[in-house]
């Protein structure tokens, strides 16, 4: 059987670092009260010229690199912030590249979006269409989080990471698969952006439609309970347990919520991975962004799970490849 094998990753974040004392200097909030609740201590903010094709190309490139590998390839890219409403992302990032003709689409999951579009891909593989995917989450969450909400401008950051993956064996270091993928749209009000789209089009510039409304609690509570369900049912259908899994690297929202998902899962604290205190709820781009901080051995298991507006969700395993020979994967924007 024939599967997709990640063989390079890399990353790239914009340089500005937005601190909890940054908010509280101007809004209603303290350093402490983020922590707490969140386990944020700062996130990165893209500057004003850069958009999403940008930051997510630097991450392209760094894992080609990291791949020893740049010939074109498919790309699918996972965002919630596309550069335009029309076209998708993944055209222009093939073009900043250099390839040419290229078969390129966007894939929109929110927050799960990394997880959808590795399963695109190993599709892709798997069907023969192609043997090489370069996959990429990128999103600019600060675009559209009102930056004076307490509420939702702390939680979001800016940042791209992407992973090569090329046609390979279900029993190599670096095989994807099997996935657990789920959706509720009955959920849509509790985390969306209201207008722009078909329903509501044409909001003005400043209008508080234009930026993303999230019921807090209740999608604290649904992200527990879906990323807890999925994981367990990706685990049945692969024939493992928890005590198979080497590392834990769950979408990064909020410390409590994937700290409540391990315990439910009964996975140890030293196999769980986090880095949202560094770069906050970055969308489409936590997965790799953990990924990369996680200092993975070759042939450690890795469970992946998300969840995100829609509501969607999903898992996959990941068996970490050989990558030490290669360079740092972090660029920065
Ligand atoms: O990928 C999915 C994307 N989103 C998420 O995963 C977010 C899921 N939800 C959460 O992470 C948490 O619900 C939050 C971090 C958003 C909030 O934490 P919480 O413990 O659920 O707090 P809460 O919503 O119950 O709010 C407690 C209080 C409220 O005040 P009142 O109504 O009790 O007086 C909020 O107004 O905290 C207030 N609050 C803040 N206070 C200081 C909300 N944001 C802030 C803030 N600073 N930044």
């Amino acid at each position: 059987m024939v599967t997709a094998v990640l063989d390079g990753l890399g990353v790239a974040v914009p340089d500005r670092i937005v601190t909890n004392d940054d908010f509280a200097a101007r809004l209603d909030t303290t350093d402490e009260w983020i922590r707490e609740r969140t386990g944020i201590a700062q996130r990165r903010m893209a500057a004003p010229s850069v958009a999403t094709s940008d930051l997510a190309a630097e991450a392209a490139r760094a894992a080609c690199k990291q791949a020893g590998n740049d010939s074109p390839s498919a790309v699918v890219v996972a965002t919630t912030t596309p550069d335009h409403p029309m076209p998708g992302v993944a055209p222009l990032v093939a073009a900043q590249l250099g390839w040419d003709a290229v078969p390129a689409f966007d894939v929109q999951a929110a927050c799960s979006g990394f997880i959808y579009a590795l399963a695109s891909a190993t599709g892709l593989i798997a069907s023969g269409v192609t043997d090489r995917v370069l996959v990429v989450g990128a999103d600019l969450m600060s675009r559209i989080t009102n930056q004076d909400d307490r509420a939702t401008a702390v939680l979001f950051g800016d940042g791209a990471g992407a992973v090569t993956l090329r046609a390979g064996e279900p029993d190599e270091f670096g095989a994807i698969g099997p996935f657990d993928l789920g959706s509720d749209g009955e959920h849509v009000g509790h985390l969306v952006v209201e207008a722009g789209g078909t329903r509501a089009p044409g909001p003005a510039p400043d209008a508080p439609e234009r930026y993303l409304s999230m019921n807090g609690r209740d999608v604290y509570r649904h992200a527990v309970r879906r990323m807890t369900d999925s994981s367990t049912q990706l685990l049945e259908r692969a024939g493992l347990t928890i005590g198979d899994i080497d590392r834990f690297v769950a979408h990064q929202a909020n410390l409590r919520i994937l700290m409540a998902v391990a315990d439910h899962l009964g996975i140890p604290d030293e196999r769980r991975v986090s880095n949202v205190d560094r770069y906050g709820n970055t969308s489409a781009a936590s997965i790799p962004l953990a990924l990369a901080d996680a200092a993975l051995r070759p042939g450690e298991r890795i469970l992946l799970t998300a969840f995100g507006s829609g509501f969607t969700w999903g898992s996959t395993l990941l068996t970490w490849p050989d990558l030490s020979t290669a360079p740092d994967a972090t660029t920065h924007v």
